[in-house]
């Protein structure tokens, strides 16, 4: 037997109310904040996921879905967004538009990571991206606009922890002394930890393994070694967060696993802590769109996985509005009912009333037990007598009473 791939999950009807909700309030934010919807293509071109410097990090190393199309072009399953958005930034020679070009985007998104309570394989990330301008004001606007977004749909409880990790400039020195601190305990840290000196030291200190926590937790702070530029953006990021009373947490641990960020990260943890618990990531990327081969421009954003989202709306009790259902089963006897219903389904229809239409000759009895399961407000019933006079029977499900009425003003009723 066919089951969905490992790490992948079906979308049921019963869950579709929270994905409608979630999506509906996603782009309710956007409007509010000026951010448009961009779609790019689930995969991308290998490189653009695999540049160079972006070796060292799982993501590349380890989780990607590569493959080959027919004409032998490698292509990759969109790994994360924030590439792709910058990619068709370029492309569509976004940087003539008037600056920054505020996007967003939501969609699946692929990775080869161990399956477990909200990590899958395939997830769905809401994110935006703001392009085109370095000040700290747009870091605290995305900032801003997922904790919005997230206090809509009822979560509460959230932390933001923040950090900065520097640029280009400064960045390098820290990470010198960093590598320092950790040569000399080199033969105490893990396996991994060991190959992260060597390719990608930032990593070492949001390393999991408990024996290696304590190495990260008396590491020196980056923040202590910012240039003037970027302390004063790391300043003015937390002086426009106090006056939006937003809170956060500095965290000097907090690095994030993707290789383009510069300056400002952050994160937002749900009330619940567990290993996978981030429901947003984000940060400011000054590099990425040269690295892809742009001019340079700075762009900042975050993504949150709407599986993750749920799961918390789900702990929290919040309950989302049903989706749109017809409240209106129509029930048939004979030829005469059938064709009757066919025709009166699609009259209903086209004044925007929703219908389901029973199918097969059940019994009447067997129409009604469906009704019901089905949840609707009203039956209608055609039996052969009523059609002949152009009436229906119809039937409150609710007060479980019925009365006979035109089919020409069925629709008065339904809608009362
Ligand atoms: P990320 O932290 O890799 O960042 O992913 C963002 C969010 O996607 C996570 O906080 C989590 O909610 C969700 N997520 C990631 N992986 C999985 C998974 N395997 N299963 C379920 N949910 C998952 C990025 O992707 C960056 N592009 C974010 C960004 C945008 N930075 C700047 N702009």
């Amino acid at each position: 037997m066919y089951r969905a791939p490992r790490g992948t999950v079906d979308i049921l009807p019963a869950e579709q109310a929270y994905w409608a909700f979630v999506q509906s309030r996603a782009a309710d934010v956007c409007r509010l904040y000026g951010y448009q919807r961009l779609d790019t293509p689930v995969f991308e071109d290998y490189g653009l996921f695999a540049r160079s410097d972006a070796s060292g990090t799982d993501l590349v190393e380890k989780e990607m879905y590569v493959f080959e199309d027919r004409s032998g072009q490698k292509l990759t399953l969109r790994a994360e967004n924030t590439a792709p958005v910058c990619r068709a930034y370029i492309e569509h020679g976004m940087a003539n538009l008037p600056q920054p070009v505020r996007l967003y985007y939501l969609g699946p998104t692929f990775r080869y990571e161990r399956p477990q309570a909200g990590r899958y394989r395939q997830h769905h990330q809401f994110g935006c991206e703001a392009l085109g301008d370095p000040s700290a004001t747009l870091d605290v606007e995305v900032i801003e606009l997922a904790i919005g977004f997230l206090s809509s749909l009822g979560l509460c409880n959230l932390s933001v922890l923040l950090n900065s990790i520097g640029c280009r400039q400064c960045q390098p020195q820290y990470v010198a002394i960093l590598r320092n601190h950790y040569e000399a305990i080199s033969s105490e840290v893990c396996d991994d930890c060991r190959v992260r000196m060597v390719r990608n030291p930032l990593r070492l200190l949001d390393c999991k393994e408990p024996g290696c926590r304590r190495f990260a937790d008396e590491a020196p702070h980056i923040s202590d070694y910012l240039c003037p530029d970027c302390e004063a953006h790391f300043g003015e990021v937390q002086k426009q967060l106090r006056l939006l009373d937003i809170s956060f947490t500095l965290n000097h641990k907090l690095v994030r696993g993707l290789d383009y960020y510069t300056r400002t990260v952050f994160e937002v943890l749900p009330e619940r802590q567990t290993g996978q618990s981030a429901i947003v990531g984000g940060g400011r990327y000054d590099g990425l769109i040269e690295q892809i081969g742009g001019k340079p421009t700075p762009g900042v954003g975050f993504a949150t996985g709407i599986e993750r989202i749920i799961l918390n709306l789900k702990e929290q009790g919040i309950e989302v509005p049903p989706v749109d259902t017809p409240t209106v089963y129509i029930a048939h006897l004979g030829d005469a009912g059938r064709h009757a219903a066919v025709q009166l389904s699609r009259r209903l229809r086209d004044m925007e009333i929703g219908v389901i239409t029973s199918t097969g000759g059940k019994s009447l009895k067997s129409q009604l037990r469906q009704a019901n399961a089905l949840g609707v407000r009203h039956t209608i019933i055609l039996g052969e007598d009523e059609v002949s006079r152009g009436e229906a029977m119809l039937r409150d499900m609710t007060a479980n009473v019925q009365q006979t009425v035109a089919q020409d003003s069925l629709h008065m009723h339904l809608r009362a």
